[in-house]
């Protein structure tokens, strides 16, 4: 099938210049790949990463005739995988999948995250929520001593609800951004029809505390921190992969 669509996707992956970055992304989505069993539900998850192993999922099943099946966390994932030839499922089929396959925007050595520089956290931690394991895979330069550090926290918030979700942001002492969209005006949409606010509290004391906070304020969807949600994480460096295991 033709690819119509531009975005994380093959044929950009193959444009891009090759870089140890790109090289170290694809090696820690084959890694992750290894974690698949015939018969295994995956949770596809977004970006450029990911994008990686969602290709070598399709390839397996076309070259080892696996029977594995995937509920996409985006419509990036969702399209990359009906292009990489992975049949589709959903959470009402499968409300307990055996596998998630993620990237990050940031890790810390307890294997907390910040992710959703992509608009796509809301489903990416429904999806890291239902799966028995989740596998992250990210190049080294994702690695941070706190989370926090020159990152802000991408926040889903209900577009009515905005302003004071704005303002109670400030009272945490965040500094929100909301974020624009790329090829049209105005804010990002998320694919939940719902506003991204980029929130920067730099480097976290206790991410698990202020996602909490974050939760409860009226008008928040989801927020990007992801505190012990990962089982493992795959980090590509320029000479091999770092595997880090949850305690
Ligand atoms: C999508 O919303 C994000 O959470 C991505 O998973 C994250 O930004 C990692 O993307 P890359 O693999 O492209 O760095």
């Amino acid at each position: 099938m033709k690819k119509y669509w531009r975005g994380w996707g093959k044929s950009r992956l193959r444009r891009e210049k090759v870089s140890w970055r790109e090289e170290a992304k694809k090696r820690v989505a084959l890694e992750a790949v290894e974690h698949i069993n015939d018969g295994f539900i995956v949770g596809l998850g977004s970006g450029s990463t990911t994008a990686y192993a969602i290709q070598e999922i399709g390839e397996k099943i076309q070259l080892e005739g696996l029977r594995i099946k995937g509920v996409p966390t985006s419509h990036q994932a969702m399209m990359l995988a009906v292009h990489c030839g992975v049949p589709l499922a959903t959470l009402n089929e499968h409300p307990q999948l055996d596998l998630a396959i993620d990237g990050a925007d940031q890790i810390d050595r307890e294997l907390n995250l910040i992710k959703g520089r992509g608009g796509a956290l809301t489903r990416e931690k429904i999806v890291a929520s239902a799966a028995k394991q989740l596998v992250i895979v990210a190049d080294e330069t994702k690695l941070a001593e706190r989370l926090g550090t020159n990152q802000a926290i991408p926040i889903e918030v209900l577009p009515f609800a905005l302003p004071t979700v704005i303002a109670r942001m400030r009272e945490l002492d965040g500094q929100p951004v909301l974020r624009e969209g790329q090829g049209k005006v105005g804010p990002l949409v998320t694919d939940n029809g719902n506003f991204v606010v980029d929130v920067d509290f730099g480097p976290l004391d206790d991410a698990k505390e202020l996602n909490v906070k974050l939760k409860l304020i009226s008008g928040v969807i989801e927020t990007g921190l992801f505190v012990g949600m990962a089982d493992t994480v795959y980090l590509g460096k320029p000479e091999g992969i770092e595997k880090l295991v949850k305690d």
